[in-house]
């Protein structure tokens, strides 16, 4: 499998940094999801994740069917917009937009109508799953996505409770055809000890491709800056770089 990580000794981390300067997971755009609510928030965030070491900012606004509904049209609109204000706020923050998709029947109407998906670096998609319950036709929804030309990226599969009963069920999603991706603040405890355990898990394995900040609100941005969470990243990241983006 491709490794986004690329190991690199002279790469460690500067003190006060996030072990990474690509963040390929946010909800940082105003007003469209259940992230940042307004432009004054999303600026507080990018200037906190600009701080943090932060250069290549990929936001990926939720889309759930019966939640929000965004499309390509609500995502760069605000995108166009937040650019504007970094620029006038002075914050260098090279800022694109994919999408977090959630892998429901408004997804699969997408792909089996052919509508062009939001894709990040090439023909990556975000996705997610529903936190209820495992979608019982998974590898037909994966199979669907890959034959359609996408390569699925599934976010915080840490975070799911159905697959802490058994971790081997992270391998059968790379099988399937997943990238895993890891929120960073998952190996903190932040969401909780299970949590903590299967992140911590699939890192040590090196079934993650990515990590990712999922930044919705300045909760996240404290916790994320704390010293003891920032040595937890570059511990566990041990010097590995996210090269698919960089
Ligand atoms: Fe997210």
């Amino acid at each position: 499998m491709f490794n986004f990580f690329k190991k690199n000794a002279g790469l460690s981390s500067a003190p006060g940094i996030l072990p990474v300067s690509t963040d390929m997971h946010s909800h940082i755009l105003p007003g469209i999801d259940d992230g940042a609510p307004d432009m004054t928030a999303s600026l507080k965030l990018i200037r906190g994740l600009y701080d943090l070491g932060i250069r290549r900012s990929i936001a990926t606004p939720h889309i759930i069917g019966d939640l929000y509904r965004n499309t390509p049209q609500t995502i760069s609109a605000a995108l166009n917009a937040t650019r504007i204000a970094c620029k006038d706020a002075g914050i260098d923050m090279e800022l694109s937009a994919g999408a977090e998709y959630m892998l429901d029947d408004h997804f699969m109407a997408l792909l089996v109508k052919n509508e062009p998906l939001l894709t990040i670096h090439g023909q990556y998609i975000l996705t997610e799953l529903s936190y209820n319950m495992l979608p019982a036709n998974l590898q037909e929804i994966v199979f669907t996505i890959i034959t359609s030309g996408y390569k699925p990226i599934l976010a915080h599969p840490e975070r799911y409770h159905y697959f802490h009963f058994n971790f081997q069920e992270y391998r059968r999603l790379i099988d399937l055809g997943f990238h895993l991706q890891v929120n960073l603040l998952s190996l903190t405890g932040y969401y909780g000890k299970t949590v903590e355990k299967a992140a911590r898990y699939i890192m040590r394995k090196g079934w993650a491709d990515l990590v990712g900040t999922d930044l919705h609100h300045e909760k996240h941005l404290a916790a994320l800056r704390k010293p003891q969470n920032l040595a937890i990243f570059s511990q566990v990241l041990e010097g590995r770089r996210m090269n698919l983006f960089e």
